[in-house]
């Protein structure tokens, strides 16, 4: 048995699609446990370059099968949009390739509508967030105001739920919000046909997944964002509305803890951020421009350019802490490539006293003010690195460094877009139970 879940160590775009995308060769089922259209998972195969927002990446490969559990919200016009996408490009021929949780969340339009307006009452305070109604949506889950999947299959319940929510949310959006409501006649024939066509995907996931465990099959769960965008963890509120740590797989995919033998971190080799919150280690210079050139570090889903600074070690200890983490896949190695000196950030100064940890309230935080040690940087191109020994000698000093500073293995180095552009040093899916 070999159940792994993978998650992000910093604040989302780690590269998370590609590990998964790697992995994925090794696993039977694939499963996206969290969040929403918010993510973007860019997969390069081939001369193709493919961009997930919510089907997991496993979708790439034919025989293998793709969960969208509970925990998702799920907006239907984005994931029928990216499924014709697939298949277009001759993916997801098979409709039993894809499993849609009956209890995951809808995304319904006032749930954006309500995000976009919310941002632009907040001005200045506003959280950054993705204008999709993620926030909106969980919020009506845990309000338990919410339209599940399940109920989108059946339109005399869809109809009821729907017609009982606008009541309460067409005033919310006119009077507090000073935006349109919405016809509930428009927006049930819309999501009437997305029903139709989703139906077919529609299932107990919690049961599918646990009978395919006990048939021995490996299973990858499939982070989206980053440990400290987690609604309890991270750096609230400029969070986002979901458990992105690895507990988050368990109830957002309806299996249980002692069912996960590894938990893989993926971190780029340096750090970056979109949206609006505190980030210590970032860089307002020209060092931080060349990164954002150099990584091409614009949102997969928004493309907006995303913030880059040195890579901050108080923030990967946290996510080994809070994920229990096995392992460290390092992302993005090719791009610190030319840099003179490199930093990297092992402690914060927070007035007069030392942290080793990410301190909880945004506030400390913003005063936080690095402690840097400073590393040689390399030249030169690596991506044709295929073993550990074919980095450039301070560039493996650099992940040997990492390595000591977190006390956790990096058990993947990445130096390229491509699936082939990886130093893989341990595969977690050959390793037995993780008994540590
Ligand atoms: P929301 O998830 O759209 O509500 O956005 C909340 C915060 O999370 C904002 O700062 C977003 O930029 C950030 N965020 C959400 N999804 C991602 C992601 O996939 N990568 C990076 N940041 C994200």
């Amino acid at each position: 048995m070999a159940n792994i879940i993978v998650i992000g160590m910093q604040w989302g775009d780690e590269g998370k699609g590609k590990i998964v995308d790697l992995l994925t060769e090794f696993a039977h089922v694939v499963v996206r446990f969290q969040g929403g259209n918010n993510a973007g998972h860019t997969v390069v195969v081939g001369q193709q370059k493919v961009i997930l927002h919510l089907i997991p990446s496993g979708a790439l490969y034919p025989q293998k099968k793709c969960v969208i559990g509970n925990g998702v919200v799920v907006d239907p016009q984005v994931l029928l949009a990216e499924i014709d996408e697939l298949q277009k490009r001759g993916y997801f021929k098979d409709d039993d390739q894809l499993l849609i949780s009956e209890d995951a969340h809808l995304i319904m339009p006032y749930h954006r509508r309500m995000d976009v307006a919310r941002e632009r009452m907040k001005g200045e305070g506003k959280i950054g967030t993705t204008g999709r109604g993620i926030g909106p949506a969980y919020e009506d889950k845990v309000a338990r105001d919410g339209i599940r999947v399940g109920d989108l299959c059946n339109p005399k319940i869809f109809r009821k739920k729907l017609e009982a929510t606008l009541a309460f949310k067409n005033p919310c959006l006119e009077t507090c919000l000073q935006d349109k409501g919405f016809n509930l006649e428009t927006i049930f024939q819309e999501y009437n046909g997305y029903g139709e066509r989703l139906k077919k995907y529609v299932t107990d996931i919690s049961v599918f997944i646990n009978n395919r465990i006990k048939e021995g099959q490996h299973i990858l769960l499939e982070g989206a964002q980053g440990t400290h965008l987690d609604v309890d963890h991270g750096t609230y509120p400029f969070v986002t509305s979901s458990n992105t740590v690895a507990g988050g797989a368990c109830t957002g995919a309806g299996i249980g803890p002692t069912k996960i033998t590894e938990v893989i971190g993926v971190s780029k080799a340096y750090t970056t951020r979109v949206g609006e919150g505190p980030f210590p280690t970032e860089l307002k210079d020209e060092v931080g421009e060349r990164m954002r050139e150099r990584g091409r570090e614009f949102g997969a889903t928004t493309g907006r350019p995303r913030r880059c600074g040195w890579l901050d070690i108080p923030l990967l200890r946290d996510a080994i802490r809070l994920n229990g983490l096995t392992g460290i896949a390092l992302t993005k190695m090719d791009v610190l490539s030319e840099f003179e000196t490199l930093k990297i950030c092992t402690s914060y100064r927070h007035r007069d006293e030392r942290c080793q940890e990410v301190p909880s309230s945004i506030e400390v935080l913003q005063e936080c003010v690095p402690a840097y040690e400073e590393i040689p940087g390399w030249k030169g191109e690596m991506r044709n690195a295929r073993d550990f020994k074919d980095l450039p000698p301070q560039a493996q000093d650099y992940v040997r460094r990492i390595e000591e500073l977190t006390a956790t293995e990096v058990i993947l180095v990445s130096v390229g877009e491509r699936r082939e552009e990886t130093i893989l040093r341990r595969n977690p899916f050959e390793r037995g139970p993780c008994l540590s």
